[in-house]
């Protein structure tokens, strides 16, 4: 997985993912992360990239040639033959989810924009975005931080960044519910124990106390996931007991 992302701080980007399991996902070739500086195709001499938004009002609006470079140099050197898909990071976008992470992870090359003052001139993202995602009803200073959240949450699903596939499918959301509860060592803390089940051994009995938890926790927090798992994990109908055979027909009788 390839990700290119234009913006004005790709030091702020690059610092973020340089770190922990993404870093090490990056330094392995695992995946490829590649900063873009919006501003080193201002095209003027004092390099400005934005200006004053027309109709008034306050801030300033990054401006489209600048953008326009960019993506078009980013675009020059990319294979033909991949799978792509340009994201413009925006409050006014789909809010982002696992359900999005997942289909992104899809793609060979994620392209993301980062705005920052007030946004992006709207030609640049009619001309070059595919979407529009949010990563929550708030409003940012810039796409960075959104940008790092997306690549973070894409690249996790990527095989070969986790330890293992098994880890990011029963975690929260992922598998449809929010997680049990998670313990480490000691056993007890300042008197609190570790539920004394999860360290029986048993392993049919924990995956049964870890769904119970889940469920729990699910219904008290989220009742919109609970009722979907519900809903698409309905009840085994119980098994017709045999009718026992009378001596009558062949049968013993006790
Ligand atoms: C201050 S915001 C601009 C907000 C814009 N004036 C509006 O009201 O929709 C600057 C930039 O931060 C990014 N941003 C802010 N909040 C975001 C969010 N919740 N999700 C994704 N990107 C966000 C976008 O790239 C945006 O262009």
């Amino acid at each position: 997985m390839k990700f290119d992302i234009l913006t004005l701080f790709p030091d702020l980007v690059d610092r973020i993912l340089g770190e922990s399991i993404i870093g090490r996902a990056r330094t392995a070739g695992v995946i490829e992360v590649r900063t873009h500086q919006i501003r080193d195709f201002a095209g003027n001499k004092h390099n400005n990239v934005d200006d004053t938004p027309y109709g008034g009002g306050n801030g300033m609006v990054m401006a489209a040639p600048p953008i326009d470079r960019c993506f078009r140099a980013v675009l020059a050197d990319l294979p033909e033959n991949e799978t792509r898909r340009v994201v413009y990071l925006s409050p006014k976008g789909k809010i982002f989810d696992q359900a999005t992470a997942k289909r992104l992870a899809g793609y060979d090359r994620l392209i993301l924009l980062c705005g920052h003052y007030e946004g992006v001139d709207q030609r640049a993202i009619d001309r070059f975005a595919d979407e529009e995602i949010s990563i929550g009803d708030y409003v940012l200073t810039g796409g960075e931080l959104p940008a790092c959240i997306l690549v973070d949450a894409v690249s996790r699903l990527i095989d070969g960044v986790l330890a293992s596939p098994e880890c990011h499918e029963d975690e929260s959301i992922a598998s449809g519910l929010l997680e049990y509860p998670q313990y480490t060592r000691p056993p007890v803390w300042e008197g609190d124990e570790v539920p004394p089940i999860l360290l029986s051994g048993d392993h049919a009995k924990i995956d049964a106390w870890r769904l119970e938890r889940s469920l729990e926790l699910t219904k008290e927090r989220r009742p919109d996931l609970y009722d979907a798992y519900v809903a698409a994990h309905p009840p085994k109908p119980k098994k017709a007991k045999r009718a026992r055979k009378t001596p009558a027909d062949g049968g013993d009788e006790d």
